[in-house]
């Protein structure tokens, strides 16, 4: 296996990018300077379910500076193997707010006023947008996200679940939530013949290039993917969404560059979401809290036009012992977007139930729950049977309980009161997987001793240029500023997405070992560094498929404090802590500011999001950032990340597990399992809204 790649200037690293963000000159998708580019605004269906009879664009052509109105009859045939991005090719409707036409206009106001001027006439369908636990049109998918298996069983959990002496046996729901990158999507396209160049705000320029390519017929070197900065994604631009396959085809329509960006309201259509979750959670353990049955079973939703499960009970694999075990994922598909990515899809739900389940497990034997989590920590991954490359849940749950001050805490619901506001804490566990995936870099050396790292790598406000520069100079053994660090281009060597926590794993592998092939190479010659200077590639698909068959996860233990207004029910969180074991951790500014922000999204969840879906409308009527509430920088206290040293030897020459997303798992079940502790109250339902709390 490859040796640590040691990074002495990361500790000192702060934000390389951050200067150029603060003052502007970072240049997200939307801002290059493009010559005589044009704007595209869609237009959303205005039903839930049906079909186009009829578009009229007639009174939208007559507005001046208007060029084009693309609707399904007239606009250009694809080969979009994904029914989302396959826009304008069919009149069928599959949900509210469904690009059904667009207009493209000299600028942005006439294209906007024009898309409200585009007449057209549905035939109306019966629609259903509502998840319910007994729907007639509940089935079982094949697999789950990305690839999972979509049921587990082990032993006789019914049998034991039965048998045991002290059971929980609880409902769960988590809302839809959405994505909302501060930056919008966005996209500006061009052609040249037919080569397609796009700026798009996209967490993947390979994975983007490889796929508009396939909408559009193109082999993949015909399209280039340009992303120098782009402002978020979690999760929302892991894969192209339809509006850069809507600035593509107006640009060709047009024979201009266009521009494209969609207003917050848009993105809710659009940008996928987090679809709600109906868990069942059942836990047996006998009086000491050793579980002895484990089963999780989850509803969710997906469109009608394409399926995305959500691997919500995939967490519950490999959390806790027992040796009887079951989880099952059943879907239905309703008339709605389809779902996607959010920050940790999967662990983020079901972490929720199966956290608060412990908790209610923890009252229900009278045990401490950091001491019941510990009593079932797994030797083994529980249902593989694989060894854990690293697993470090104990420490942190000791280390973090140590530092939040839990010891002796008393374990009375709603027994502790300063004014109006009743007092407790909770705990939670933390999870995600960790993984890298195969990538290349090219890393070259001129004569006067300048290095240039090129990888298709992406920062969408990790840090990830911090890390990777960090890893590079490490691995080359030069001061940072003898280093080059080139990203966010199709062109560079192709990489993994930033997603899944995967990237810095993945690409600082393949950065590590184009460096240290250089580095030979120098040594090789005595140091001499010809002219021409020097180069070295990697790719490190090999590399990953040869990782041992282990279990390799991110751990974590959160804590929270909250107060709950014992008159109005408003819920307080002053004092959060995460501690984490994620491998190693790169650049210790770059990983606070991952977990915390990790954390706050999970405070977000728990006490604000909820993606409200009308059932009449068929759609969400807070579809903007003054209905869909977050957490702003009020509702956020004291807030602390930590984490422990942890040797993760197998995962590439970094030893990072990956950190994006471990920080959002957990944290609604701590603050619902402190909600619990101040008030008596047990909150099933995400958010923890004030109604909920009414004494
Ligand atoms: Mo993350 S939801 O894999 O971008």
């Amino acid at each position: 296996m490859n040796a640590t790649v040691d990074t002495p200037q990361a500790g000192r690293m702060t934000r390389v990018d951050g200067p150029d963000k603060v003052t502007g000159r970072a240049r997200y998708a939307f801002e290059h300077p493009v010559d005589a580019a044009v704007y595209a605004w869609p237009v959303q269906s205005t039903i839930a379910k049906g079909e186009i009879r009829d578009t009229d664009a007639g009174a939208a052509l007559a507005l001046p500076g208007v060029l084009a109105v693309l609707t399904p009859d007239n606009a250009p045939r694809l080969t979009a193997d994904d029914p989302e991005l396959a826009l304008f090719q069919t009149r069928a409707v599959a949900y509210r707010g469904q690009l059904v036409a667009a207009v493209v206009a000299t600028t942005l106001e006439t294209a906007r006023a024009a898309a409200d001027l585009v007449r057209i006439d549905y035939a109306e369908a019966p629609h259903d947008v509502t998840l319910t636990p007994d729907h007639r049109g509940l089935y079982k998918p094949d697999k789950v996200n990305p690839n999972f298996p979509t049921d587990t069983e082990a032993g006789d959990p019914d049998g034991a679940f039965a048998a045991a002496p002290v059971r929980v046996d609880k409902m769960y729901r988590t809302p839809g939530e959405h994505n909302n990158p501060m930056e919008p999507h966005a996209t500006i396209a061009w052609w040249d013949g037919d080569r397609l160049t796009v700026f798009d705000a996209t967490q993947g320029p390979s994975r983007a290039a490889t796929i508009i390519a396939g909408v559009f017929g193109l082999q993949p070197g015909q399209v280039r993917v340009i992303a120098e900065h782009v402002g978020g994604g979690f999760g929302a631009k892991g894969t192209p969404r339809p509006n850069v396959i809507l600035a593509a085809m107006a640009a060709r329509a047009v024979g201009r560059p266009v521009k494209c960006v969609l207003s917050r309201q848009q993105m809710f259509a659009v940008v996928g979401h987090r679809a709600p979750s109906i868990q069942r959670v059942r836990l047996g353990a006998d009086e000491n809290g050793r579980l002895t049955a484990i089963v999780h079973d989850v509803i969710g939703q997906t469109s009608t036009i394409k399926e995305f499960a959500e691997q919500t009970a995939v967490a519950t694999r490999h959390m806790y012992a027992a040796p009887n075990r079951r989880t099952t994922h059943r879907m239905v598909r309703l008339d709605v977007p389809t779902p996607a990515w959010m920050r940790a899809p999967g662990e983020c739900p079901g972490m929720f139930a199966l956290e608060s389940a412990m908790d209610e497990l923890a009252v229900a034997c009278g045990i401490d729950p950091v001491e019941l989590r510990i009593r079932n920590e797994p030797a083994v991954e529980p249902e593989s049977g694989k060894p854990f490359s690293s697993r470090n849940l104990v420490a942190c749950l000791r280390e973090g309980a140590a530092w939040f001050g839990w010891t002796d805490r008393d374990p009375s619901p709603g027994a502790r009161r300063d004014g109006p506001w009743l007092t407790g804490t909770g705990v939670a566990a933390s999870t995600y997987p960790a993984r890298a995936m195969a990538s290349q870099a090219l890393v070259s050396v001129d004569a006067t001793g300048h290095y240039v790292v090129s990888i298709a790598a992406v920062d969408i406000g990790t840090g990830a240029r911090t890390a990777l520069l960090a890893v590079a100079a490490g691995a080359l053994g030069v001061p940072a500023d003898h280093v080059t660090l080139r990203i966010g281009d199709s062109e560079l060597p192709p990489a993994m997405i930033a997603g899944g926590s995967m990237g810095n794993a993945s690409w600082s592998w393949a950065v590590t070992d184009a460096c240290r092939a250089l580095r030979e190479q120098i040594r090789a010659r005595d140091g001499a560094i010809p002219a021409g200077g020097l180069s070295a590639q990697s790719s490190t698909g090999d590399a990953i498929g040869a990782l041992p068959d282990h279990a390799r996860y991110s751990f974590g233990a959160q804590f929270a404090e909250v107060r709950v207004d014992a008159d109005t029910g408003e819920v307080r969180v002053p004092r959060l802590l995460g501690v984490f074991a994620a491998g190693r951790i790169v650049v210790p500014v770059m990983a606070r500011s991952q977990f915390i922000g990790g954390m706050t999204m999970g405070l977000s969840m728990a006490l604000h999001e909820e993606s409200m879906i009308d059932p009449q409308f068929g759609d969400y009527p807070n579809h903007d950032l003054a209905s869909y509430h977050i957490a702003a920088n009020a509702d956020v206290g004291d807030i602390d990340a930590r984490w422990i040293d942890e040797d993760e030897p197998e995962l590439g020459p970094a030893g990072a597990k990956g950190i994006g997303e471990v920080g959002i798992v957990g944290t609604a079940a701590a603050i619902a399992n402190a909600v619990y502790h101040a008030t008596g109250i047990r909150i099933r339902d995400l958010p923890i809204r004030l109604d909920k709390l009414l004494l």
